[in-house]
Formats: C-alpha cells, structure tokens, sequence
C-alpha cells in the first residue's frame, strides 16, 4: 500500500542510444546521441505546442475565442521550424530535407555535420481539429565519404539509413526509434522531461487481425489490392480481419508495429505513385518495420531498396506482419 519507492535506475532514451553506440566500440563517436537529443528536444517542443493548440480549441468551442484554425495551419510551420532550428544547431547536420520545404537545406560550414535529415515534421495534420493522434517522423543519413553534403547524400536507397523514427503525440508522448539494431518506444515523462524507455525491443507478430487502407479510395484500387481485401473480409475459413484506419500514418503504424496486421496505402488509377512520400514517410517506417520483424514493400518490390530520384517522390506502400504482407504479395504475383 501507499506509495511506490520510484526507480532510481532510469533507462532514458540518450543512456540507450549511448549504451548500443558504446558496443559499438570506438567507431562511435557518439555524434548520432547528440543529433537525436535534438530530436527529443524536437519532439518535446511540438507535444507541448499540440497541446496548447487544443487547448486553444477547446476554449474557442466554448465560444471564448476563435483562433483555432489558425494555430493549426501555423503548427506544421511552427514544427518544422523548430526542427530545422534544432538540427542546424545540432552541429551534426549536412543535409535537411522537410515536407514542407520544398528545396532541400544544405548546413552551412559552420554547423556542418556529417548526418542527413529528412523529417515529416507534422504528420496527420489535418487531424489535430478532432484530438487525433498525430506524429513526427525522420530518418538519417550519413553523409557519403569525402564529400560536403548534397543531395545526392539522400537520394541513396532507405537500406541506407543509419537511424529512423517517430514521435507520436497523443495521450501520451512516445518516440519509437532504430539504430538498425531492432526498435525501442520512449515514453515522455513530461516532469522530468526525459523519453524513458517503456517499450523494449518491439516484435511485430508475425500475423495480425487488422487491416489498415483508406477503403473510400477502393473504386481506383488496382485487382491485386482488391482481391487482397475480398480475402480477408470474406474468407473461406476463419473470422474475417478487423478494419482500422485513422489516417495519420504514424498512429496507424505505431498500431500495426504493436498489434500486426497490415497498412496500406496502394498507388491505384488516380494516385499513379499512391500518397505517401518515399523520404521521409514510406522509408522511415519501413525501416522501423523491417528492423521489428515485419515486411514493408511496394507490393511489386522492397520499399528500402527504392533509390529516390527527386526529394519529394511517392511510393506505394505496404507494411505490417510478415505473413500478412506475403499474403498480398501473392496476389501481385498472380497478376503477372
Ligand atoms: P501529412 O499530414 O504529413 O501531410 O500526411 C498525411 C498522410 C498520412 O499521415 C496518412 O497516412 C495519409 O496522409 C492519409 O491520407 P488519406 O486522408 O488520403 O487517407
Ligand atoms: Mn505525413
Ligand atoms: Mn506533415
Ligand atoms: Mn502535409
């Protein structure tokens, strides 16, 4: 009864992240701890800034104010700057790329680092109105050898990456992240002010009972896509899957990561690449994906071995539990 004594060996993010680069030996230098200390510190300032924007939103409902639209339309501002910010000053920076500018950030000599960035610095925007889930995601690169930073540095295959992850501001903060050696969920203890390790070493299982696809665009779907759907709403033994969409991918994979299943979001007749951004959507998930056991793929090839021509580009998008991906892979397979 009463009180629990707390913990006084805290598993922070950055004791982590230093502990994986410390088996690492002397190759690390522990830049990559410090660029992603200024992601937390990213990442803090925008759960702080989603929640006021709610708060605001609820006041403005009760009919005090009516600023709400506007903050929420700044707050992908607000978020990148922030990141951009952060990153420069970092020192560990080459190379920036973000969904909201449209040319990617070349660091100046005096901050440059030798790490690429490409971020979503607000993801699911649209629904932050309705007190949805939304997230930051991002992926790193080291810069190649011998050279300054350009955009050839990101314009590499996402196999490449060194590091990737998300924030995911919702009841609670949490920030999922890989090295490349497997995924770990960071909860943020707003007093202390530190991502505590809450969910260690995260397994997709290797099948799931959800599917995860915005089904109002299925009049363009391509057959395999549809034929996928059929089998697993209608199938001839078992239950048929659960249907589970929020449209803010961070919190529809942050889902599929914990429970399997799959996500998608196809290119069909009407979005010839799909929606999702190559960079600094499909990439980082896939990788986080892979490195938790599951299969992300176009559904014609793998997702990281896509070598990106332009910093913008999309890509169809298929991730989740391994089994349930292959299962759509064969019905790509029979259509050819
Ligand atoms: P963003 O808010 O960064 O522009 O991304 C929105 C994306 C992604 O979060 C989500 O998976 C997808 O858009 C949802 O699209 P639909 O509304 O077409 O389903
Ligand atoms: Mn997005
Ligand atoms: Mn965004
Ligand atoms: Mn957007």
């Amino acid at each position: 009864s009463g009180e629990e004594t707390p913990s006084t060996d805290l598993i922070t993010l950055t004791r982590h992240v230093l502990n994986d680069q410390l088996r690492l030996g002397s190759a690390a230098t522990g830049d990559l701890t410090l660029l992603l200390n200024a992601i937390q510190l990213t990442s803090k300032f925008i759960a702080t800034n989603v929640r006021k924007a709610r708060l605001i939103n609820l006041v403005g409902m009760a009919g005090e104010t009516n600023v709400q639209g506007e903050e929420q339309k700044k707050l992908d501002v607000l978020s990148n700057d922030i990141m951009v910010n952060a990153l420069r000053a970092s020192g560990k920076t080459a190379v920036l790329v973000s969904e909201e500018l449209e040319e990617a950030i070349i660091i100046e000599d005096f901050y440059k680092g030798k790490y690429c960035v490409v971020f979503d610095p607000l993801d699911g925007s649209s629904n932050i109105d309705a007190g949805v889930n939304i997230g930051t995601i991002f992926g790193i690169y080291r810069i190649q050898p011998e050279t300054n930073g350009t955009i050839a540095d990101v314009l590499r295959p996402g196999s490449e990456m060194v590091a990737a992850g998300y924030t995911m501001y919702g009841s609670s903060c949490n920030l999922v992240l890989s090295t490349g050696q497997g995924v770990n969920g960071y909860t943020l203890d707003a007093a202390l002010g530190e991502f505590i390790l809450t969910h260690p070493n995260i397994t997709i299982p290797p099948r799931g009972k959800i599917y995860s696809f915005n089904e109002g665009n299925s009049m363009y779907f391509h057959p395999p896509v549809t034929a996928y759907l059929k089998s697993i709403k209608y199938p001839t033994k078992g239950k048929p899957y659960s249907a589970r969409y929020i449209g803010s991918m961070v919190a529809d994979v942050h889902r599929t990561l914990l429970y399997g299943g799959i996500f998608g979001y196809p290119d069909d007749k009407k979005s010839k690449s799909g929606k999702l951004r190559l960079l600094y959507e499909a990439f980082p998930m896939a990788y986080l994906t892979e490195q938790a056991g599951g299969v992300a793929t176009t559904g014609t090839k793998r997702i990281l071995d896509i070598v990106p021509k332009a910093i913008h580009e999309r890509c169809s998008v298929f991730l989740g539990s391994r089994d349930d991906v292959q299962d759509l892979l064969k019905f790509y397979k029979d259509a050819c």
